[in-house]
Protein backbone atom coordinates (compact mmCIF):
# COMPACT_ATOMS: atom_id res chain seq x y z
CA UNK A 1 0.00 0.00 0.00
CA UNK A 2 1.57 3.57 -1.01
CA UNK A 3 2.66 5.81 2.06
CA UNK A 4 2.78 2.74 4.30
CA UNK A 5 5.83 1.20 5.40
CA UNK A 6 6.63 -1.90 7.23
CA UNK A 7 9.82 -2.76 8.93
CA UNK A 8 10.43 -6.30 10.68
CA UNK A 9 13.24 -6.74 12.86
CA UNK A 10 15.15 -9.27 10.48
CA UNK A 11 15.10 -6.55 8.03
CA UNK A 12 16.87 -3.34 9.68
CA UNK A 13 20.12 -2.79 8.75
CA UNK A 14 21.34 0.36 9.86
CA UNK A 15 22.80 0.90 13.05
CA UNK A 16 25.17 2.57 14.29
CA UNK A 17 27.31 2.27 17.47
CA UNK A 18 30.13 1.50 19.68
CA UNK A 19 29.23 -2.25 20.16
CA UNK A 20 30.35 -1.31 24.43
CA UNK A 21 28.27 1.18 24.62
CA UNK A 22 24.85 0.31 22.14
CA UNK A 23 23.62 1.08 19.54
CA UNK A 24 21.03 3.03 17.40
CA UNK A 25 18.45 1.56 15.07
CA UNK A 26 16.74 4.02 12.69
CA UNK A 27 12.86 2.83 12.35
CA UNK A 28 11.27 5.42 10.39
CA UNK A 29 12.55 8.82 8.79
CA UNK A 30 10.84 11.31 6.79
CA UNK A 31 9.90 15.26 7.09
CA UNK A 32 13.04 15.85 9.38
CA UNK A 33 12.00 13.60 12.13
CA UNK A 34 13.78 10.46 12.99
CA UNK A 35 12.38 7.53 15.26
CA UNK A 36 14.98 5.56 16.64
CA UNK A 37 15.60 2.27 18.92
CA UNK A 38 18.62 2.85 20.90
CA UNK A 39 19.92 0.36 23.09
CA UNK A 40 22.27 0.98 25.83
CA UNK A 41 24.42 -1.77 27.22
CA UNK A 42 24.20 -1.95 31.20
CA UNK A 43 26.78 0.70 33.11
CA UNK A 44 27.62 2.55 29.43
CA UNK A 45 27.08 6.29 29.92
CA UNK A 46 25.22 8.29 27.28
CA UNK A 47 24.77 11.82 27.35
CA UNK A 48 22.31 14.86 25.42
CA UNK A 49 24.01 17.72 24.12
CA UNK A 50 22.16 20.78 24.49
CA UNK A 51 20.98 21.61 20.22
CA UNK A 52 21.59 24.53 18.31
CA UNK A 53 17.89 24.27 16.89
CA UNK A 54 15.63 26.03 20.09
CA UNK A 55 13.06 24.19 17.87
CA UNK A 56 14.76 20.81 18.70
CA UNK A 57 12.59 18.13 20.29
CA UNK A 58 14.23 14.30 21.75
CA UNK A 59 11.61 12.60 23.04
CA UNK A 60 13.17 9.13 24.73
CA UNK A 61 10.29 6.47 25.89
CA UNK A 62 11.86 3.63 27.62
CA UNK A 63 10.48 0.19 26.82
CA UNK A 64 13.01 -2.26 28.97
CA UNK A 65 14.89 -1.91 31.89
CA UNK A 66 16.07 1.55 33.79
CA UNK A 67 17.94 4.46 33.34
CA UNK A 68 19.89 7.39 36.00
CA UNK A 69 20.57 10.87 35.28
CA UNK A 70 21.49 13.79 37.71
CA UNK A 71 18.63 16.70 37.68
CA UNK A 72 19.89 19.74 39.31
CA UNK A 73 22.45 17.49 41.43
CA UNK A 74 20.01 14.77 43.00
CA UNK A 75 20.07 11.69 40.95
CA UNK A 76 16.47 10.32 38.92
CA UNK A 77 15.63 7.07 38.10
CA UNK A 78 13.47 6.15 35.49
CA UNK A 79 11.82 2.67 34.30
CA UNK A 80 10.54 0.66 31.38
CA UNK A 81 7.23 3.09 30.67
CA UNK A 82 8.70 6.24 31.85
CA UNK A 83 9.26 8.90 29.26
CA UNK A 84 11.37 12.13 28.99
CA UNK A 85 12.29 14.74 26.43
CA UNK A 86 14.18 17.55 25.92
CA UNK A 87 13.83 20.92 24.41
CA UNK A 88 15.82 23.45 25.00
CA UNK A 89 18.37 21.85 26.97
CA UNK A 90 20.91 24.20 28.29
CA UNK A 91 23.39 21.63 29.94
CA UNK A 92 24.91 18.24 29.04
CA UNK A 93 22.23 15.54 30.38
CA UNK A 94 24.74 12.51 31.43
CA UNK A 95 22.34 9.47 31.61
CA UNK A 96 23.83 5.89 32.83
CA UNK A 97 21.81 2.86 32.26
CA UNK A 98 21.69 0.74 35.38
CA UNK A 99 20.54 -2.06 33.51
CA UNK A 100 20.65 -2.74 29.97
CA UNK A 101 17.87 -0.49 28.40
CA UNK A 102 15.67 -0.47 25.32
CA UNK A 103 14.27 3.02 24.49
CA UNK A 104 11.88 4.36 21.52
CA UNK A 105 13.79 8.02 20.59
CA UNK A 106 12.03 10.24 18.27
CA UNK A 107 13.30 13.70 17.62
CA UNK A 108 13.70 16.53 14.84
CA UNK A 109 17.39 16.66 15.19
CA UNK A 110 18.61 15.00 12.25
CA UNK A 111 20.96 12.35 14.06
CA UNK A 112 21.42 9.57 12.69
CA UNK A 113 23.07 9.96 9.49
CA UNK A 114 25.45 12.31 10.67
CA UNK A 115 26.05 10.07 13.88
CA UNK A 116 26.41 6.95 11.39
CA UNK A 117 29.10 8.78 9.27
CA UNK A 118 30.82 10.01 11.98
CA UNK A 119 31.15 6.37 14.12
CA UNK A 120 31.97 4.67 10.93
CA UNK A 121 35.11 7.28 10.89
CA UNK A 122 35.60 6.97 14.64
CA UNK A 123 35.35 2.95 14.26
CA UNK A 124 38.03 3.32 11.62
CA UNK A 125 40.12 5.32 13.65
CA UNK A 126 40.51 2.72 16.65
CA UNK A 127 40.85 0.05 14.52
CA UNK A 128 44.19 1.74 13.23
CA UNK A 129 44.94 1.86 16.18
CA UNK A 130 44.27 -1.68 17.26
CA UNK A 131 45.93 -3.11 14.17
CA UNK A 132 49.16 -0.99 14.81
CA UNK A 133 49.90 -1.92 18.42
CA UNK A 134 47.42 -3.72 20.59
CA UNK A 135 48.68 -2.59 24.22
CA UNK A 136 47.94 1.21 22.43
CA UNK A 137 44.25 0.62 21.97
CA UNK A 138 43.76 -0.77 25.09
CA UNK A 139 45.37 1.55 27.08
CA UNK A 140 43.32 4.53 24.58
CA UNK A 141 40.20 2.88 26.34
CA UNK A 142 41.51 2.77 29.97
CA UNK A 143 42.56 6.58 29.53
CA UNK A 144 39.29 7.36 28.44
CA UNK A 145 37.55 5.63 31.25
CA UNK A 146 39.97 6.88 33.96
CA UNK A 147 39.52 10.60 32.62
CA UNK A 148 35.60 10.27 32.63
CA UNK A 149 35.94 9.16 36.58
CA UNK A 150 38.24 11.65 37.31
CA UNK A 151 35.87 14.31 35.87
CA UNK A 152 33.04 12.81 37.88
CA UNK A 153 35.05 12.89 41.26
CA UNK A 154 36.26 16.15 40.70
CA UNK A 155 32.32 17.34 40.16
CA UNK A 156 31.79 15.41 43.16
CA UNK A 157 34.66 16.95 45.34
CA UNK A 158 32.81 20.23 44.65
CA UNK A 159 35.39 22.06 42.00
CA UNK A 160 34.43 24.04 39.18
CA UNK A 161 33.77 21.78 36.45
CA UNK A 162 31.05 23.29 34.24
CA UNK A 163 33.76 24.45 31.41
CA UNK A 164 34.81 20.51 31.24
CA UNK A 165 32.57 18.62 28.21
CA UNK A 166 32.52 14.87 28.87
CA UNK A 167 31.85 14.69 25.01
CA UNK A 168 35.15 16.57 24.39
CA UNK A 169 37.17 14.59 26.93
CA UNK A 170 36.07 11.41 26.04
CA UNK A 171 36.70 11.89 21.84
CA UNK A 172 39.90 13.63 23.42
CA UNK A 173 41.44 10.92 25.62
CA UNK A 174 39.98 8.55 23.25
CA UNK A 175 42.52 9.69 20.34
CA UNK A 176 45.22 11.35 22.42
CA UNK A 177 47.46 8.86 20.88
CA UNK A 178 46.28 8.45 17.60
CA UNK A 179 49.58 10.12 16.43
CA UNK A 180 51.84 6.83 17.11
CA UNK A 181 50.13 5.58 14.14
CA UNK A 182 53.59 7.10 12.63
CA UNK A 183 55.93 5.30 15.31
CA UNK A 184 57.82 2.52 13.53
CA UNK A 185 56.50 -0.35 14.84
CA UNK A 186 59.88 -1.52 16.05
CA UNK A 187 60.28 1.24 18.57
CA UNK A 188 56.46 1.12 19.49
CA UNK A 189 56.92 -2.18 20.57
CA UNK A 190 60.32 -2.18 21.99
CA UNK A 191 60.29 -3.28 25.33
CA UNK A 192 63.70 -2.42 26.38
CA UNK A 193 64.52 1.56 27.40
CA UNK A 194 63.99 3.81 24.26
CA UNK A 195 67.79 5.31 22.49
CA UNK A 196 67.40 8.96 21.65
CA UNK A 197 66.84 8.86 18.29
CA UNK A 198 64.15 6.17 19.02
CA UNK A 199 62.66 8.48 21.49
CA UNK A 200 62.39 11.41 19.03
CA UNK A 201 60.36 9.37 16.79
CA UNK A 202 57.89 9.20 20.31
CA UNK A 203 58.21 12.79 20.98
CA UNK A 204 56.67 13.52 17.89
CA UNK A 205 53.62 11.61 18.63
CA UNK A 206 51.08 14.73 20.29
CA UNK A 207 51.87 16.53 17.06
CA UNK A 208 51.06 13.95 14.82
CA UNK A 209 47.53 12.77 17.21
CA UNK A 210 46.50 16.93 16.72
CA UNK A 211 46.98 16.78 13.12
CA UNK A 212 45.12 13.71 12.72
CA UNK A 213 42.33 14.50 15.03
CA UNK A 214 42.36 18.64 13.30
CA UNK A 215 40.71 17.17 10.39
CA UNK A 216 37.58 15.58 12.17
CA UNK A 217 36.79 17.80 15.45
CA UNK A 218 37.28 21.31 16.91
CA UNK A 219 40.29 22.78 18.09
CA UNK A 220 39.72 22.09 21.68
CA UNK A 221 39.75 18.36 21.51
CA UNK A 222 43.15 19.10 18.97
CA UNK A 223 44.23 21.13 21.86
CA UNK A 224 44.31 18.27 24.13
CA UNK A 225 45.64 15.82 22.61
CA UNK A 226 48.64 18.03 21.30
CA UNK A 227 49.09 18.45 25.40
CA UNK A 228 48.42 15.85 27.02
CA UNK A 229 52.87 15.25 27.47
CA UNK A 230 52.84 18.58 28.87
CA UNK A 231 53.90 19.01 32.70
CA UNK A 232 52.72 21.85 34.89
CA UNK A 233 56.13 23.10 35.71
CA UNK A 234 57.65 22.69 31.80
CA UNK A 235 59.19 19.26 31.47
CA UNK A 236 57.08 17.97 29.32
CA UNK A 237 56.89 17.76 25.56
CA UNK A 238 56.42 18.88 22.74
CA UNK A 239 56.44 22.30 23.59
CA UNK A 240 57.41 22.63 27.04
CA UNK A 241 54.23 24.57 28.13
CA UNK A 242 53.81 26.27 31.83
CA UNK A 243 51.41 26.32 34.14
CA UNK A 244 47.96 28.00 32.67
CA UNK A 245 49.45 27.33 29.11
CA UNK A 246 47.92 23.50 29.57
CA UNK A 247 44.35 23.26 30.25
CA UNK A 248 42.67 21.56 32.41
CA UNK A 249 41.39 18.33 29.86
CA UNK A 250 45.23 18.11 29.44
CA UNK A 251 46.02 17.82 32.56
CA UNK A 252 43.52 15.00 33.32
CA UNK A 253 44.52 13.15 30.49
CA UNK A 254 48.28 13.86 31.30
CA UNK A 255 47.62 11.78 34.83
CA UNK A 256 45.53 9.33 33.45
CA UNK A 257 47.94 8.63 31.10
CA UNK A 258 50.64 8.04 33.12
CA UNK A 259 48.29 6.41 35.52
CA UNK A 260 48.05 3.57 33.04
CA UNK A 261 51.31 3.43 32.26
CA UNK A 262 52.15 3.14 35.84
CA UNK A 263 49.77 0.25 36.32
CA UNK A 264 49.99 -2.03 33.10
CA UNK A 265 52.88 -4.26 32.97
CA UNK A 266 54.92 -3.49 29.75
CA UNK A 267 57.58 -5.98 30.45
CA UNK A 268 60.25 -3.55 31.28
CA UNK A 269 58.21 -1.59 34.21
CA UNK A 270 57.17 -2.65 37.30
CA UNK A 271 53.73 -2.25 37.31
CA UNK A 272 52.40 -0.57 40.87
CA UNK A 273 49.02 -1.18 42.10
CA UNK A 274 46.65 1.86 41.39
CA UNK A 275 47.20 3.20 44.64
CA UNK A 276 50.72 3.19 44.71
CA UNK A 277 50.65 5.14 41.34
CA UNK A 278 48.05 7.44 42.52
CA UNK A 279 50.07 8.60 45.88
CA UNK A 280 53.13 8.60 43.75
CA UNK A 281 51.11 10.74 41.15
CA UNK A 282 49.77 13.16 44.36
CA UNK A 283 53.12 13.42 45.30
CA UNK A 284 54.65 15.05 41.94
CA UNK A 285 52.43 17.89 42.45
CA UNK A 286 54.82 20.34 40.62
CA UNK A 287 53.67 18.27 37.26
CA UNK A 288 50.37 17.10 37.72
CA UNK A 289 47.31 19.10 38.77
CA UNK A 290 46.54 18.47 42.34
CA UNK A 291 42.77 18.74 41.85
CA UNK A 292 43.44 16.14 39.29
CA UNK A 293 45.92 13.56 41.16
CA UNK A 294 44.06 14.22 44.67
CA UNK A 295 40.57 12.89 42.36
CA UNK A 296 42.59 10.22 41.12
CA UNK A 297 43.54 9.31 44.84
CA UNK A 298 40.04 9.46 46.22
CA UNK A 299 38.79 6.74 43.27
CA UNK A 300 42.36 4.73 44.07
CA UNK A 301 41.51 4.44 47.52
CA UNK A 302 37.70 3.65 47.36
CA UNK A 303 38.58 0.88 44.41
CA UNK A 304 36.99 2.58 41.65
CA UNK A 305 39.59 2.02 39.42
CA UNK A 306 40.33 -1.85 39.68
CA UNK A 307 38.16 -2.74 36.85
CA UNK A 308 39.05 -0.57 34.74
CA UNK A 309 43.05 -1.44 35.13
CA UNK A 310 42.10 -5.29 35.01
CA UNK A 311 40.37 -4.47 31.34
CA UNK A 312 41.57 -5.22 28.10
CA UNK A 313 40.00 -2.43 26.28
CA UNK A 314 37.40 -4.69 24.86
CA UNK A 315 34.83 -3.74 28.15
CA UNK A 316 34.31 -0.19 28.90
CA UNK A 317 32.22 0.98 31.76
FE1 LIG B 1 50.89 9.88 24.48
FE1 LIG C 1 48.94 7.78 26.04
Amino acid sequence: MDGLYIKKTEGISLEAGIESVGSLRLLAQAGGLEVMRQSILKGATVWITPAEDVETLEFFHILSGALEMKVDGSPQLLAAGDSFYVHGLRDELLIRARQSTELLYITNRPLFDSLFGFQDDLTNLLRQIDEKDHYTYAHSVHVMCYSAKILEQMALDGMDTATVSLDTLMVASLFHDIGKCFVPDDILKKRQPLTESEQRFIVRHPMDSARILKQRFDEKIVEIARNHHERLDGSGYPFGLIGDEISVEARMIGVADSFDAMTTDRGYNRQMSCLEAAEELYALKDRYDRRVTGALLTLARSGALEEIRKGDGSTRP
